[in-house]
């Protein structure tokens, strides 16, 4: 994640899910962010601006007329230099008071001047949260442009179980990354992607199955994500989900078909970084062949190629990309697979050379379109993902 130059500022108000915020503010100033917490009174008695100070070097703020800070017209100068505000926990009482424009503290009067995005974290007893009071606030907030992060569910320090809980410190991290983390030119594209191995089953224990870990396509999936896409990731893989994004599961190639099919016909884009198995056996529950010394020999079948079916049936527009997976000849059989499957664009890796390919975090690919051939360096996953996103975006 980097936040490098841009100017976050954190509100903390008055509920016990304040002891979660310094990992927030730890985790955005480590990106590289500006970050600048302004506290309620009521905040400081669940934890001390001393932590938030240490922690990203700046000022923590309580008073509006706090006369010793280093901005002249503090909360103006704030609230203009802010690229985002978050407040989290946001209370029932703070909720209300920025739904009806009351400024009596610092963090209300910075909300209310800036113009940057805001989001809103609420969190508190279940029931004040489902008050219609605070429901029809925060819809008001929304109305006016604010950001509503969903509270979780779950046990409530007052004892209650239900909504209310403020999401984990991660989830928070995620909201601001999806805000500033980079510029929107794929705002409005509808991208598909896919990740991980298939497995095929042999018998109902052991199963067929190759080395992709899903690391690839999760990262172009992220990537999509942050540049603004509305996106799907199919993935056979065990990662955490990447958030903002829709998960659809696999496991054979089959079942990756069939995704395809109901998720991917209406996808501007289509980026298939799925490791398909070409073969799987014949059947499940196979009859067992013995062959000499017990070695065990199955039938096997073709699985459909899904990358060229797509080719085929892919509809006008539709931007299709695959990857390619070679030990020699990785330009020439690339190319040979970018024509035969009518695609605009492979990925291609050659698995021998070192830091390329399976379950490692970093890639050496050679972007192979009709007309052209881009040789990556050797980047992150993540790097990668965003080259291959921005030849994606110029050959469209
Ligand atoms: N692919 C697919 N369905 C298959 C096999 C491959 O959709 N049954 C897709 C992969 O997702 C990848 C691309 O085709 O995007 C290339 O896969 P690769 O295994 O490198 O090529 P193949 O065409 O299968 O050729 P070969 O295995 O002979 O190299």
């Amino acid at each position: 994640m980097n936040l490098k130059g841009k100017t976050i500022v954190l509100g903390i108000t008055g509920g016990i899910a304040a002891y979660k915020m310094p990992n927030v503010a730890h985790a955005l100033a480590k990106a590289g962010a500006n970050v600048h917490v302004l506290m309620t009174k009521n905040a400081t008695e669940f934890i001390t601006p001393l932590v938030f100070e240490t922690l990203t070097n700046n000022r923590c703020i309580v008073d509006t007329f706090d006369r010793n800070f280093q901005y002249d017209v503090a909360h103006v100068s704030l609230a203009n230099a802010a690229d985002l505000m978050l407040i989290a926990p946001a209370t029932a009482n703070v909720i209300a008071k920025l739904a009806h424009g009351l400024a009596d503290d610092m963090l209300t009067t910075v909300t209310l001047a800036a113009h940057c995005p805001k989001l809103v974290a609420p969190a508190m007893n279940t029931h004040m949260l489902e008050n219609p009071i605070t429901q029809d606030n925060l819809k008001t907030l929304e109305h006016y442009g604010f950001t509503v992060i969903p509270s979780g569910s779950g046990l409530l320090a007052c004892g209650d179980t239900g909504s209310g809980r403020l999401p984990d410190e991660g989830v928070l991290v995620d909201y601001v990354a999806r805000e500033l983390e980079h510029e929107k030119d794929m705002q409005g594209m509808k991208v598909v992607v896919s990740a991980g191995g298939t497995r095929e089953p042999m018998d109902p224990v052991r199963y067929l199955t190759n080395h992709s870990t899903g690391k690839m396509g999760y990262a172009v999936a992220r990537a999509c994500m942050l540049r603004g896409a509305d996106v799907t990731l199919l993935t056979s893989s065990d990662l955490p989900p990447v958030p903002f994004v829709k998960m659809v599961p696999f496991a054979t190639a089959a079942e990756l078909f069939e995704a395809v099919k109901a998720n991917a016909m209406d996808a501007d884009a289509l980026v298939m970084a799925a490791a398909v198995a070409d073969y799987r056996p014949a059947q499940v529950a196979q009859d067992k062949v013995k062959k000499g010394e017990g070695e065990l020999s199955i039938p096997l079948e073709r699985t459909r190629d899904i990358l060229a079916w797509l080719g085929e049936h892919r509809r006008p527009g539709q931007f299709l990309c695959g990857f390619s997976m070679e030990t020699r000849d990785m330009v020439e059989n690339s190319r040979r697979k970018l024509e035969k499957k009518h695609l605009d664009l492979i990925a291609a890796n050659n698995l021998k050379e070192p830091g390329a390919g399976f379950a490692v975090p970093t890639n050496l690919l050679t972007l192979i379109s009709p007309r052209e051939e881009l040789e990556l360096p050797l980047l992150t996953k993540e790097e990668a993902a965003h080259r291959l996103l921005d030849e994606i975006l110029k050959l469209r």
